[in-house]
């Protein structure tokens, strides 16, 4: 190999090595161009989101303000909570939650405003058939399975199921 073959080579080489280089920069370029603009379709919310994330946990208030805002605090404190009313209705119980067993007979449930409901009604009187759709029975998890029904709405439930 003479001094010609090496210098070709070289040459041969730097332009490989320098069209890498630009194909390196193209696609740089057409990388950004086709990564979408991250704030075009931001969500709003998410703003909010992040700044409620970075807000301090406590602020500390004096003077006016403060008085203010402790007088604010405590009259809300020493307002009375107002105690949230529960529905009573047999018809809207009954179509949430009893509905999905009763409604089809779901391991072995009796189907309501059926002649299964009028003989249990009749062995064991209302109040054993609330008591035991308040507690529970057999597949039947207490209260239907939301422990937030109150006794009267499982009443209620129940004497809709009846025929
Ligand atoms: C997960 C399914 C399921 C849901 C939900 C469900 N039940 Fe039942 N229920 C049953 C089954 C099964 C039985 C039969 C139990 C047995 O006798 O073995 C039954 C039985 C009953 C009985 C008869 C009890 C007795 O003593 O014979 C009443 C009353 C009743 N359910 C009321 C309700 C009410 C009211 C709701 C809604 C709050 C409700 N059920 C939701 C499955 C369900």
């Amino acid at each position: 190999m003479d001094h010609q073959d090496d210098r070709a080579f070289l040459r041969q080489f730097s332009a490989v090595i320098v069209g890498f280089m630009l194909l390196t920069i193209a696609l740089i370029f057409l990388a950004r161009y086709m990564q979408p603009d991250p704030d075009a379709d931001a969500n709003p919310s998410q703003a909010i989101l992040k700044e409620q994330r970075i807000l301090p946990v406590g602020e500390v208030r004096y003077g006016e303000e403060g008085a203010a805002a402790l007088a604010e605090v405590q009259a809300a404190a020493a307002a009375p909570v107002v105690e949230e009313v529960a529905i009573v209705d047999g018809d809207q119980v009954y179509g949430g939650l009893c509905k999905t067993c009763h409604d089809a007979g779901v391991a072995g449930a009796p189907l309501a405003a059926s002649d299964q409901m009028a003989t249990r009604l009749d062995e064991k009187g209302l109040e054993t058939l609330v008591y035991n759709a308040i507690n529970g029975l057999n597949a039947m998890p207490p209260r239907g399975g939301n422990p937030n029904l109150t006794d009267e709405q499982i009443q209620a439930a129940v004497e809709f199921m009846l025929p």
